[in-house]
């Protein structure tokens, strides 16, 4: 969304018609409230807009058959290192030369995943936070073998996507989820011992620490499967470390497919 609305071409790829047409849904429901606030006095504009950011959308299942006309791709699968590892594999064989490959990844290793390409110089971790159309940051990641070329590269396409770029090693969570999900887990943990309610737990850091959501919200907001991917993968890295300590309630839920805002229910429901 953001980057065919700020005048690039893009193919969005996923798995079947029916959830590119629910994401395609989801954009222009998206582009509307953008529209909104940034056209207030001028609704024609605002549908001029929204018209010339569709026109630079189109979708497809096909991923091979799109890539050799890319000059970036961004890869925001499931967060699986098998499963990106062999996308990144296939794909690789089919981009031309110069494309850039980058993973929206929140926890993986981006070496890893570079290192099953033949392109790790043009490799290099392009990490949006949700709701992407509102945050303005993005984390660019270079691995000790992104070409400073690649990464000039992943700096200059963040700025001209209206995003505001900080740029980290291949660490654990780089900036933001390094501190913020074990922040979460530890509220569940709080929760879990009996401490204090989950609603409790979100009103005090929304009106004691100014965080727009609670805890609790955030872990709704941005999935339970995806925060459990997460600790997981660093529990299984750093078994000793209480912070990446897997939570019982957490897993429950996730066992429950109550994944959050988008199944309905997490720790809250939703209607
Ligand atoms: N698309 C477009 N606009 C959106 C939007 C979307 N998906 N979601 C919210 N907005 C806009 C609304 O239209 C509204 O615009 P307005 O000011 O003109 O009315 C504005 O954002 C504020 O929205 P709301 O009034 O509905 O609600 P809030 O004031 O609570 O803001 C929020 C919503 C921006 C989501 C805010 O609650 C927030 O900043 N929450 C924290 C988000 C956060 O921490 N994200 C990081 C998650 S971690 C992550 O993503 C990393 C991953 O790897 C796990």
């Amino acid at each position: 969304q953001v980057a065919a609305a700020s005048g690039h071409t893009v193919v969005l790829v996923d798995q079947s018609d029916e959830i590119l047409k629910k994401s395609t849904k989801g954009i222009e429901e998206s582009l509307k409230r953008v529209t909104k606030k940034k056209f207030a006095d001028k609704p024609e504009a605002g549908a001029e807009f929204i018209e010339k950011t569709l026109k630079n959308l189109s979708t497809s299942t096909d991923a091979v058959a799109v890539v050799h006309s890319t000059d970036l791709v961004i890869e925001a699968i499931v967060e699986n290192q098998e499963i990106k590892n062999e996308l990144f594999k296939r794909l690789d064989k089919f981009a031309p030369e110069h494309t850039i490959f980058a993973s929206n990844t929140s926890s993986l290793q981006i070496t890893q995943l570079a290192n099953s390409t033949t392109r790790q110089d043009r490799f290099g971790g392009l990490h949006f936070f949700n709701p992407v159309p509102m945050m303005k940051l993005v984390e660019v990641i270079k691995t000790p073998m992104t070409s400073q070329k690649t990464f000039e590269s992943l700096m200059d396409f963040s700025k001209a996507v209206g995003k505001s770029p900080v740029s980290c090693k291949d660490t654990p969570g780089f900036i933001v989820n390094r501190l913020l999900v074990p922040y979460m887990m530890e509220a569940v943990r709080l929760f879990e011992r009996g401490d204090a309610s989950k609603e409790d737990i979100d009103v005090a850091m929304k009106l004691g620490a100014g965080y727009p959501m609670g805890p609790f919200e955030l872990l709704d907001y941005v999935g339970l499967d995806t925060s459990k991917y997460i600790i997981d993968g660093w529990h299984s890295l750093e078994p000793n470390n209480p912070l990446f300590a897997p939570s019982p309630l957490l897993n429950k839920l996730v066992q429950e497919k109550k994944l959050g805002k988008k199944t309905g229910e997490g720790f809250y429901k939703y209607k």
